[in-house]
């Protein structure tokens, strides 16, 4: 079956735009992590085109063989960062109820986004200290609030096993842009690009200012718009003569993607979720594996420079509280013992399939983030944990064997 077809078969409904998504509005913004006047719809089923005689594409990628052995960073402890992070990081304690059997995790510090800047260099450390016994890899939104640096610098100084994919955040403010190019480039060259392995110049650009549409005129003239600052940034990336290449991409909502797009990106990442598909928690991983490949994977496939794909956002999200039980069409949020069995169903299952599959992807995410709620429903409960750090009871990481 294809994406569409499930979501059909699921909600009963006679596949795309027949305006449910607009009914929930209310609670669909989320993942450019950035606030917006106005507030977003999730659009990447209800105008999913209709992608006809395409080429089975295949999901280029290293299976990963992500077992988790009782975690333990890089090995180094204790490995005293300088800088004038705070010093350092190394020793902790580390929690036996996680593994690191996630390819990648979605990270947005506490306090990353202006005008309510505020991320502390302490405080992010703390996060890298869990997050790096979950995953090695982690995807950053912008460059702002010295974000960048700040998650880096924690990486020295906890000396874990972690590289990093940083963004700047595109808008039609080109200050903000410069700036963050600028603090994204001190902190390479104070840091080195080994710690790098990809740089996002851009999240949810397109989807924000086209909807979901994957071509047309004000399709062009977003694209070239973020193509045009993704090449500004790469003229920039190129002239610092860094040992290692660093490739350059965006992320973006997976119904936005096209070959155009494709051409001119070195990598796309994904947000794929299954929750705004309105689907139950046993049809979440299929499908999210189905509406990544139809949509992206097979796109990419007809593009001239391949580039390579990540599904850079998917979870699923838990309730407020064991009161208050958030359901989105089929979907169910999980926290309570009953609602979580929601949650392992989709996260679990998600998670060692796609390591199985080689799928390079971000899992959405460590920390519930508090500030959302401004934009209401799940929004800001997508964590492992909660604001304070603690594991959700009753979830817990699955180990995939
Ligand atoms: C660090 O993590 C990578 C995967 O991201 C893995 O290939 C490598 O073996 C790890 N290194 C150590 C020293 O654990
Ligand atoms: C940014 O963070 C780094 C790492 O903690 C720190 O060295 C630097 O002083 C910070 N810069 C600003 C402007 O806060
Ligand atoms: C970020 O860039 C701005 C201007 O481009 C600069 O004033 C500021 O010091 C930079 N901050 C960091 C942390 O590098
Ligand atoms: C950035 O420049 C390098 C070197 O020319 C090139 O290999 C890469 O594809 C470019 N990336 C983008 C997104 O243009
Ligand atoms: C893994 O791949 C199979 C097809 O080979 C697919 O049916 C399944 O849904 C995929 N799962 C994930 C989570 O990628
Ligand atoms: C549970 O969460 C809902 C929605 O945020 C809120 O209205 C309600 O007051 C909360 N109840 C408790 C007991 O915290």
């Amino acid at each position: 079956m294809t994406a569409d077809e499930i979501w059909a078969q699921e909600s009963g409904s006679n596949l795309i735009n027949n305006g449910r998504k607009e009914q929930y509005d209310g609670g669909a913004y989320y993942g450019s992590e950035q606030p917006k006047s106005s507030k977003k719809k999730w659009w990447w089923i209800g105008g999913a085109i209709l992608l006809a005689a395409i080429i089975a594409g295949v999901v280029a990628g290293v299976v990963v063989s992500q077992n988790n052995k009782k975690n333990n960073g890089s090995g180094s402890s204790g490995s005293g960062g300088s800088g004038s992070g705070g010093g350092s990081g190394g020793d902790f304690t580390k929690d036996d109820r996680l593994h690191k059997v996630f390819w990648g995790m979605a990270y947005d510090p506490e306090g990353a986004v202006p005008p309510m800047c505020g991320a502390k260099q302490s405080e992010v450390t703390k996060d890298i200290q869990i997050l790096s016994q979950l995953t090695t890899r982690l995807r950053l939104y912008s460059a702002n609030c010295n974000v960048t640096a700040l998650v880096m610098q924690a990486i020295k100084d906890t000396g874990v096993n972690m590289t990093v994919y940083p963004a700047i955040y595109v808008n039609q403010d080109d200050t903000i842009f410069t700036y963050q190019m600028n603090n994204l480039t001190d902190a390479i060259s104070k840091y080195g690009a080994d710690m790098v392995d990809g740089i996002a110049v851009g999240n949810e650009y397109m989807l924000n200012q086209v909807g979901s549409s994957t071509s047309g005129a004000a399709y062009n003239t977003a694209l070239k718009y973020l193509s045009d600052r993704i090449e500004r940034f790469n003229t920039t990336l190129q002239g610092m003569g860094l040992s290692k290449h660093i490739p350059v991409g965006t992320g973006d909502a997976g119904s936005v993607f096209s070959v155009a797009l494709a051409e001119k990106i070195d990598f796309f990442m994904s947000n794929v979720h299954p929750w705004f598909g309105e689907l139950p928690a046993a049809q979440a991983a299929k499908w999210t594996w189905s509406y990544f490949d139809e949509h992206n994977v097979q796109v990419a496939a007809q593009a001239t420079n391949k580039p390579n794909m990540y599904l850079a956002e998917t979870g699923w999200p838990t309730s407020a509280n064991e009161t208050k039980f958030m359901t989105l069409g089929g979907a169910q949020a999980g926290m309570s013992d009953l609602q979580s069995e929601q949650w392992h169903t989709c996260s679990n299952t998600y998670v060692c399939e796609a390591n199985a599959n080689g799928t390079e992807y971000f899992y959405f995410e460590g920390f519930d983030q508090p500030w959302k709620e401004q934009y209401g429903g799940v929004e800001p409960y997508w964590g492992l944990f909660d604001k304070d750090r603690n594991l959700k009871q009753p979830l817990t990481i699955p180990t995939c064997q």
